[in-house]
């Protein structure tokens, strides 16, 4: 069981209150749809998403309900979302894992299983108070089950609140630019060898 059953409760902020942090359920592919629409409809999503809105708005509900269906369950994707106390999902990451030698979102190949994360959206009125940490902490738990080592992933140059908000999460940048259709992202990495899901707080040792 790949935590689709391993649900943790988080308390945000205090204006957020609690919520829980959980694998995507089948049943739940409307949901998903409407916030991935939200997403694509963001300020800036053409610097977050290489996705478009009125690409994502002709797709057929099989095509949501197939991408739930893969998200749901297996070791290939899996997304991972907050829910409010009302019900409602608050953010989401997904996860992409690829094989050895399986070239991956990008087109590069490596010797190594490894996962990119992909995404990642938090609705307006949950940022700022804890929900991409829980939701990314959750995500690479189940990396972890899964046997990857090394998650990555890309944000365009541009798009600095997110830049912050995964260096918050542990996330190093490379140095590694990649030009995309939205533009040049930064690479940045988290190794799950050594990162346990919290910031380690290293003290001196006293005599
Ligand atoms: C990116 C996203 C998931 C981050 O979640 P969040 O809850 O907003 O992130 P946080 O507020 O916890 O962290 C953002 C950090 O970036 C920094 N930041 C915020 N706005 C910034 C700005 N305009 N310039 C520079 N740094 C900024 C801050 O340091 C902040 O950290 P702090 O809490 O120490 O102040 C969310 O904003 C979102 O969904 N954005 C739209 C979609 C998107 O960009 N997705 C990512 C695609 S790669």
């Amino acid at each position: 069981m790949f935590c689709d059953d391993c649900a943790m409760t988080v308390r945000g902020r205090e204006v957020l209150g609690s919520f829980t942090v959980r694998r995507v359920r089948v049943e739940e592919w409307r949901s998903l749809r409407e916030l991935r629409l939200e997403a694509l409809r963001d300020p800036i999503a053409h610097l977050a998403y290489l996705e478009r809105i009125e690409v994502a708005l002709e797709r057929p509900d099989s095509y949501w309900q197939e991408l739930t269906r893969m998200a749901a369950s297996g070791t290939s994707v899996g997304q991972f979302v907050a829910v409010n106390e009302h019900g409602d999902l608050s953010g989401t990451v997904t996860a992409r894992v690829t094989a050895p030698g399986e070239p991956d979102y990008i087109g590069e190949t490596s010797p190594h299983l490894r996962a990119a994360v992909v995404g990642v959206y938090v609705r307006p009125g949950h940022r700022g108070g804890g929900v991409l940490q829980a939701v990314l902490s959750e995500t690479e738990a189940w990396l972890r089950v899964v046997g990857v080592q090394q998650v990555r992933l890309h944000v365009n140059e541009h798009n600095v609140r997110a830049q912050g908000a995964y260096r918050k999460c542990g996330y190093v940048d490379t140095g590694v630019r990649v030009e995309m259709v939205d533009g040049v992202n930064h690479e940045m990495v988290r190794d799950l060898r050594t990162a346990h899901g919290e910031v380690r707080v290293v003290e001196e040792a006293t005599s």
